[in-house]
């Protein structure tokens, strides 16, 4: 569905990412790992398009497409959605109007807004004096109106309350599985690329497969479960079950 060659991007004039290569199947939930400032985000905002990063080389397919100059728009009608880490504040549009837009007019999808415990968020502006965790639920309410086939999920479970992250981690449940689009029971049907931590999401959607992104760069793939235990216990340099990645 997702196929990613040899890209190099660049923000602020420096190359972030150095020449990524990974694929992410039908269905499937890939998980990224790597330590703080490794370029996790700068790789969803370089698939989702946004114009903080510059593609200087290699190649973006959306399924079957090259996506590598289209524009974010065209991206999201496409099928792909993004959970942001730090969504900007968006002064003079509320967030009810939005997620309307958004569902294509489905009043349906405002109606939700008490599943995402944001029913009282309608009438704000977009993220203008959210706490952390009310930005996280308004993020996936606004995903799950979208309904699309591959999202993007930029730590969704970080600096969420306990009890939020049991609300955040049904609902993207949920969303992988599809519930509200006519997905067969027990299926996963929407594909994702999801950045974690701790690990907390994966106990809510499982995942198939692990990458570690260090430095730029895919340095190994493997089981989700097992690299994250090795990384608890030995960090990022020596993840024993993480399978060395060769590079191009
Ligand atoms: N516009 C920019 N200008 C300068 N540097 C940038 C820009 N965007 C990203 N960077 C730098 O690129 C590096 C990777 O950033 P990125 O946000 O992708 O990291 P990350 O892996 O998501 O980290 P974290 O786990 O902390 O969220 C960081 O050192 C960051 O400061
Ligand atoms: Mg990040």
């Amino acid at each position: 569905m997702l196929e990613i060659k040899d890209l190099h991007v660049e923000a602020g004039g420096r190359e972030i990412l150095k020449g990524i290569s990974l694929d992410v199947k039908e269905g499937e939930t890939c998980v990224l790992f790597g330590p703080n400032g490794s370029g996790k985000s700068t790789l969803l905002s370089a698939i989702m398009g946004y114009g903080t990063c510059r593609v200087t080389k290699g190649k973006i397919m959306f399924k079957g497409k090259d996506i590598t100059e289209m524009p974010v728009d065209e991206r999201a009608r496409l099928g792909i959605g993004m959970m942001m880490q730090r969504p900007p504040n968006v002064v003079g549009v509320k967030l009810g109007d939005l997620v309307k837009a958004t569902a294509g007019g489905d009043v349906k999808a405002v109606d939700n807004a008490s599943d995402f415990k944001m029913e009282s968020f309608l009438e704000r502006d977009i993220n203008v004096g959210f706490s952390g965790g009310e930005i996280k639920r308004s993020e996936l309410m606004q995903l799950t109106a979208q309904k699309p086939d591959f999202v993007l999920l930029d730590e969704p479970e970080s600096g969420v309350d306990l009890e939020n992250i049991d609300l955040i981690g049904k609902k993207v449940h949920d969303l992988l599985y599809a519930k509200n689009n006519n997905c067969p029971n027990g299926k996963r049907c929407v594909s994702s690329l999801v950045i974690t931590h701790t690990g907390q999401i994966l106990d809510y959607i499982g995942a198939d497969k692990a990458y570690v992104l260090r430095d730029g760069l895919i340095r190994c793939t493997g089981r989700p479960m097992d690299i994250l235990k090795d990384i608890k216990e030995r960090g990022y340099g020596e993840c024993i079950s993480c399978r060395m990645v060769k590079m191009e």
